[in-house]
């Protein structure tokens, strides 16, 4: 029997209608007495712009949008979808799982459907496991989402983190294949690292939240840890492909800062034209936010046939990974 590798095949991705730029949203919190400029927000992190989603815009309702562009550019039909893993941290509900809310929408009732909650992280978990189930034999086919509606999450009196995140998704369709496409997956945790970086300490008990329900972070000490990790992950997913950077044609990291992910590119000796920036319009949109970049490039002719691909996020948990993906 041949080897079994799975081979991204298709991507997707989706956005709220409501587009708001750094200009507007500084606008819109002066009048709640926030203070912050486009200046403090564009030198700080890149962000120039996000699309925040209405209450109708849900994660299930922007999962399947990004779903669909996917599985049409994969040429597979929903139906034959033989899993559907969701990362998310922002569902429409506590349960079901957004993945089974998802597949009830696309009528694929073949397979299995579940979430990973891995925050940031998630994407890049999804497909490390999706991977590993298609490598198995038992699955031919995976549609992997990351999906977040963050801007549900936040404190709009809170400037250290409101003006950082945004709204979408994004999606990547996997396939059994006798030719290698994720040529390396490393996932890593450390939750002693995590409880007072990042957070959204809450919980839903008694029929309403107990605790704070937004999200905190202690933004410098989430970049100095991140920087130092995404490095070293890099370096573990190359080390497992026998690549080196110079094999890289394109880095997909997440789109937090655009600082951080300079940082990280020079840190690995990757030049500035390989790395795929669109933190400048989408904000942070969490696990939507490598499969977001990713179709992105894709659509823009940036990713070819071929092409090596480094793939990466960090966030909450504390939780990173890398990918390595030809296409
Ligand atoms: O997706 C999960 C992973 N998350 C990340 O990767 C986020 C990582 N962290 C970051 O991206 C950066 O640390 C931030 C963008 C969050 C903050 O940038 P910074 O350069 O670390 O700024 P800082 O927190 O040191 O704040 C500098 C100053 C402070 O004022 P003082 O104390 O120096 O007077 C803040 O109060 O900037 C002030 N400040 C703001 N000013 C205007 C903080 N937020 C704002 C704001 N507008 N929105």
């Amino acid at each position: 029997m041949p080897e079994i590798f799975s081979r991204i095949v298709g991507t997707g991705s989706a956005l709220p209608k409501r587009s708001v730029s750094n200009v507007a949203l500084a606008c819109e919190l002066a009048q709640r007495g926030v203070e912050t400029s486009d200046e403090w927000i564009r030198t700080r992190t890149g962000i120039e712009n996000r699309y925040l989603a209405e209450e109708s815009e849900t994660t299930t309702v922007l999962a399947e949008r990004a779903a669909r562009m996917a599985l049409e550019s994969a040429r597979i039909a929903p139906e034959d979808v033989d899993l559907i893993v969701v990362a998310t941290t922002t569902p429409d509900q506590v349960f079901p799982s957004t993945a089974c809310q998802l597949q009830a929408r696309l009528k694929a009732k073949k397979g299995a459907a579940f979430d990973i909650q891995a925050v940031c992280a998630g994407f890049v978990y999804a497909v490390s496991v999706a991977d590993a189930m298609i490598r198995t034999g038992v699955y031919r086919n995976a549609l992997v989402v990351g999906a977040d509606v963050m801007s549900r999450l936040i404190d709009w009196s809170d400037r250290t983190t409101c003006v950082l995140f945004g709204d979408g998704a994004g999606a990547v369709v996997l396939a059994a294949s006798e030719k290698p496409g994720v040529l390396a997956a490393k996932m890593a945790s450390n939750g002693e690292l995590g409880m007072d970086v990042l957070s959204c300490p809450g919980r839903m008990e008694g029929g309403a939240l107990n605790g704070d329900g937004f999200l905190r972070m202690d933004g410098q000490q989430v970049f100095r840890t991140a920087v130092g990790m995404m490095t070293e992950s890099a370096k573990e997913v190359l080390a497992m492909a026998a690549l080196t950077i110079e094999d890289v044609d394109r880095y997909v990291p997440h789109q937090a800062n655009l600082r951080i992910m300079q940082k990280i590119a020079e840190k690995l000796g990757l030049p500035d034209e390989q790395v795929v920036v669109t933190v400048t319009r989408h904000g942070n949109t969490s696990a939507a936010s490598v499969p977001l970049a990713l179709d992105s490039a894709v659509r823009e002719g940036k990713i070819q046939e071929g092409d090596a691909v480094l793939m990466q996020a960090v966030g909450a948990g504390m939780a990173w990974g890398s990918l390595l993906v030809r296409f």
